[in-house]
């Protein structure tokens, strides 16, 4: 039976997910509450493996619904080796990526559909949803900057313009369909700003 907090961080490459949900971290921490960082796609052994896989950039031929299904398979082995045992353990779950990545890269960015999309997935996580979900929201200029800053680009930050334009409209389109869930923060503030406001939706979530 599930007992902590499933708190998820989304939105494109350069948002600034990493840096907010670790600052998010050490602040619950210093709280007292017992909290993980964990990354998809990877986060555990096998799903690290499939990780690499994904994000060679000298695998340009991987077909879109292989890699719908990978980014799927590496979900699963990292729910069951690290997710849901530290939810059972009481804990708060920040988790950099999940479900919605695939919805925003595959199911709109690579024409998937979102529907697809999400029967697949239902398969890996059955009803195992975040209580909660971060959107950072940057522009593609702060985007662009941010990405290209943090040096080598994987087979996903090297795909063209169009692609990662179709991911943000992926996250609005996802915003829409469960704005209960799903927050919207403007992350082109410091990351002290951006994450004042992430933690204020965190601790609504955790003391209600
Ligand atoms: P990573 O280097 O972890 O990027 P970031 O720090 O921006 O999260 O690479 C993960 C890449 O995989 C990123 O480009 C988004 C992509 N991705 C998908 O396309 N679908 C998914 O389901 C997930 C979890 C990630």
């Amino acid at each position: 039976m599930k007992k902590g907090f499933f708190i998820t961080f989304e939105g494109n490459d350069g948002a600034g997910k990493t840096t907010i949900a670790l600052a998010c971290k050490e602040r619950l921490e210093q709280a007292g509450i017992d909290v993980i960082y964990t990354r998809e796609p990877g986060g555990s052994k096998i799903a690290e493996q499939i990780r690499n896989i994904l994000l060679d950039p000298q695998n340009k031929e991987m077909d879109a619904r292989t890699e719908a299904i990978l980014y799927a398979a590496a979900r699963r082995q990292h729910l069951m080796d690290i997710v849901a045992p530290a939810l059972e353990q009481g804990k708060v779950v920040l988790c950099d990526r999940f479900l919605d990545s695939s919805l925003a890269y595959q199911g709109v960015g690579r024409d998937l559909g979102i529907e697809a999309i999400e029967q697949l997935n239902h398969f890996a996580i059955h009803n195992l949803m975040p209580d909660q979900t971060i959107f950072l929201s940057v522009n593609e200029e702060i985007a662009n900057q941010r990405m290209h800053q943090r040096g080598e680009l994987n087979r996903l930050d090297q795909e063209k313009d169009e692609f990662h334009r179709k991911v943000r409209q992926g996250y609005e389109i996802l915003l829409k369909r469960d704005p209960k869930r799903i927050k919207k923060i403007d992350a082109s503030r410091s990351i002290e700003e951006v994450s004042n406001d992430a933690m204020e939706v965190i601790q609504k979530i955790i003391y209600g």
